[in-house]
């Protein structure tokens, strides 16, 4: 008998994305050396292969301020904003993408907000090493889409990638996911809705067609609307 879809999904744990482009710029190339030493996230290796030694986020400050995750930041636009307009927040992006990383970096550089720690990893290593109950908020904007069904199970969004959510956001943590694909955004609400960790913040039928006026939008996000796609917007918080 097949597995059923669920343990299908829990398991499917292959890096598909890009890590590399083209070559950095100068500018690029100072930024890692000399901005991004202070602002990476201090991980250990843990003993199992892949994975990281158990860490508290917020140690990673040095301050009480609540901690907020952003999930694949790409160019780093809507991370760096957040930062920005919330001083009294640390964020920590997690991108496996180097020009991604290099991009966040000037956006940093030129808004001079330092309560960032970056990562250059795939974040499903970092998920099971965070401390139960450490963030505040998740950000997973435009994760690929995949959208052909065999490539489903590459989504960063599973069953499993929100079990970990549910373990690492403290009760009334918020959960913010965007996407342009409609079969995505089917995904996300039916893996996301019944999940009993989650409550959807919709306040009526077209809810998921706005972003909230703290909610900037990414250049990926952007060029999506230019060629006519229309994303969805959803916002769930942690139960009590
Ligand atoms: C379509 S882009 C969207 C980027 C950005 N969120 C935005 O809206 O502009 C998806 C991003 O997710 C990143 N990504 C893909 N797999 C990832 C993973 N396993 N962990 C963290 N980030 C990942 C990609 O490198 C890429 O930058």
């Amino acid at each position: 008998m097949g597995e059923a879809p669920v343990e299908q999904e829990r398991k499917s744990r292959t890096f598909y994305g890009r890590r590399q482009g083209r070559p950095l710029r100068k500018q690029a190339t100072d930024l890692m050396e000399n901005l991004l030493p202070s602002l990476t996230l201090l991980l250990e290796l843990g003993e199992e292969k892949n994975s990281y030694a158990p860490f508290n986020p917020a140690e990673q400050f040095g301050n009480g301020n609540p901690v907020w995750l952003e999930i694949g930041f790409g160019g780093g636009e809507h991370l760096a904003y957040q930062a920005e307009h919330n001083p009294d927040v640390n964020i920590i992006g997690v991108e496996p993408f180097i020009n991604g990383v290099a991009s966040l970096l000037k956006h940093l550089d030129a808004n001079g907000a330092r309560n960032v720690r970056i990562h250059q990893a795939d974040v499903r290593q970092v998920l099971p090493a965070m401390t139960k109950g450490s963030l505040e908020r998740v950000f997973l904007l435009f994760p690929d889409p995949w959208h052909k069904t065999r490539h489903n199970k590459r989504r960063l969004l599973q069953v499993e990638t929100l079990d970990h959510f549910a373990r690492l956001l403290k009760p009334g943590g918020e959960l913010r996911m965007a996407t342009d694909d409609m079969g995505y955004l089917r995904w996300m609400l039916e893996r996301a809705v019944p999940h009993p960790a989650f409550e959807w913040q919709a306040s009526g039928p077209s809810d998921w067609d706005r972003r909230t006026p703290d909610w900037p939008q990414t250049r990926y996000e952007e060029k999506g609307v230019e060629k006519g796609r229309k994303p969805g917007y959803l916002r769930f918080l942690r139960k009590a």
